[in-house]
């Protein structure tokens, strides 16, 4: 029986901070691959930078304001018949053309209809929250609560509903047929939190496990769904200030949080427009608790200050919990966010002993991002993720290829290097075979030079031999973040 949840009462905030805090709570949690690259990059970057605007707002990051279809598109090269289904991807576009933060944008969809070797239609469609459907920005929208968010960070499918995800805020249910927005979907009413832009879906029971932060009391809550889609547990988690938790992670024991020093405190932000800032000398912490577990039985372990978005995988080995995670030094602080190093590292969480043990390793030192495994493998011991590279660019990210690794060695299995001029999103893993990591790889790419984009499918056993098939897409494809596959057989 699911716990009751109280709903969350607001602090005492200026208006101002709470207008301020609308922006973060809009979009601006999502993945950060504004990391400064401090290793290799695939290739020198071709990509200009006006300095004087925005470079969220410029190449391939600035909007489209086309909601377009297209059908039976050029397909170069051969796509697997056995693919059938919805490619579909979110990603912040402002409707006004502007906006103060790349992730303050409304949450537009991009999705390709693959069947049979063919790929039958693109289509892009806004979200329609209640945000975009007043026409205001996220200045002016009240505190984000429930549907009022610009659903823009990424989108799951589980329980046979296709939902989009805020980070903060309620989800959006999206017909996968035609991209529309369905409605708010707040869980029958049982979700009075947000809904993470990152659950986890366990192979094993097909539950999703997701949580809900956010900048009042409870700060964070725990929750869990059934195959059907029904919240069947909930429970908030103590926190003695609102952290901003962009992820977390299941095994198959454990739910596994980080709270980072990166802390709600409007009046201490020093990146415009985040109310959310770095907190020097606050302790950075990782808590266990047990899967489908209550908040009271979550321990705590200090670790080194740090920042997190995205982790890889984790699972068990005895007692250990072993975590990979894209680790960043320290964001949100007032120095530029391309300023932030970053590397691969691997947390080794000891749960045997009566307070948690850790350690940690570098798994390899480059600054890779938008991490993608086999979700068959989701909470247990892998070998092949994906991973995005950057190209060296001060003035604007640089997004490049597909990086294949072995995480069990830290090495490199292969790499995909889509072209001087042109670059790569998240690559959506989809099961294509019986072994972990036999499947294909689906991300949009945007050539610069030309001003197009093509979706871009890839053996993810054999990621450096290059795409199996690219799709000719009618218009270009913003730069997003996160996406998923719809599969015809659900
Ligand atoms: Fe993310």
């Amino acid at each position: 029986m699911p716990l009751p949840v109280k709903k969350p009462t607001f602090p005492s905030l200026s208006r101002r901070e709470l207008l301020r805090s609308m922006g973060i709570m809009a979009g601006g949690l999502v993945a950060a691959p504004w990391l400064a690259s401090c290793g290799e990059s695939s290739s020198s970057s071709t990509l200009e930078v006006n300095p004087d605007q925005s470079w969220w707002l410029q190449n391939n990051f600035g909007p489209v304001f086309n909601e377009t279809e297209s059908f039976d598109l050029e397909v170069i090269g051969a796509l697997p018949p056995e693919l059938n289904g919805v490619y579909v991807r979110n990603g912040s576009n402002p409707q006004a053309g502007d906006s103060p933060h790349w992730f303050f944008g409304d949450g537009m969809l991009h999705g390709v209809r693959l069947e049979g070797g063919r790929a039958a239609w693109y289509r892009n469609r806004y979200i329609r929250t209640e945000m975009f459907e007043r026409g205001v920005d996220y200045t002016n929208s009240g505190p984000p609560f429930a549907g009022n968010n610009q659903s823009n960070v990424s989108v799951v499918h589980h329980g046979g509903r296709l939902l989009s995800s805020g980070e903060v805020g309620a989800a959006y249910a999206i017909d996968p047929d035609n991209l529309g927005t369905l409605g708010v979907h707040d869980f029958e009413g049982k979700l009075n939190t947000s809904f993470t832009a990152h659950p986890k879906i366990d192979p094993e029971t097909g539950n999703l496990h997701f949580f809900g932060y956010f900048f009042a009391n409870p700060f964070l809550t725990y929750h869990v769904a059934n195959p059907a889609g029904e919240i069947i547990h909930s429970s908030p988690i103590s926190l003695p200030h609102s952290s901003m938790m962009h992820s977390f992670a299941i095994t198959e024991q454990d739910v596994v949080f980080w709270d980072l020093p990166v802390h709600f405190a409007p009046s201490s932000s020093t990146t415009p427009g985040f109310p959310y800032a770095w907190q020097e000398g606050a302790p950075a912490r990782i808590g266990v608790m047990p899967l489908g577990g209550r908040g009271d039985e979550i321990r705590w372990v200090e670790i080194d200050p740090c920042y997190v978005f995205h982790e890889v995988n984790a699972h068990r080995v005895g007692s250990e919990i072993v975590l990979d995670v894209c680790r960043m030094d320290r964001v949100m602080d007032g120095q530029p966010l391309h300023a932030a190093r970053q590397d691969l590292r691997r947390w080794h969480i000891e749960t045997g002993g009566t307070t948690l043990g850790f350690r940690e390793e570098v798994i390899l030192p480059r600054a890779l991002e938008f991490p993608m495994h086999d979700k068959r493998f989701t909470g247990r011991s892998h070998r092949h993720a994906w991973l995005t590279g950057f190209r060296e660019n001060p003035g604007t990210l640089d997004p490049a290829g597909i990086v294949h690794l072995d995480v069990t060695r830290g090495s490199i299995l292969g790499e995909w290097d889509p072209g001087r001029n042109r670059h790569a999103g998240e690559a959506y893993f989809v099961p294509g075979g019986r072994g972990e990591g036999e499947g294909w790889l689906m991300t949009y790419v945007h050539d610069h030079s030309r001003g197009t984009s093509r979706l871009v499918v890839l053996d993810a056993s054999k990621v450096s031999r290059g795409p199996v098939a690219e799709v000719a897409l009618p218009q270009r494809v913003p730069h997003g973040f996160h996406g998923t596959w719809v599969p015809d057989s659900a």
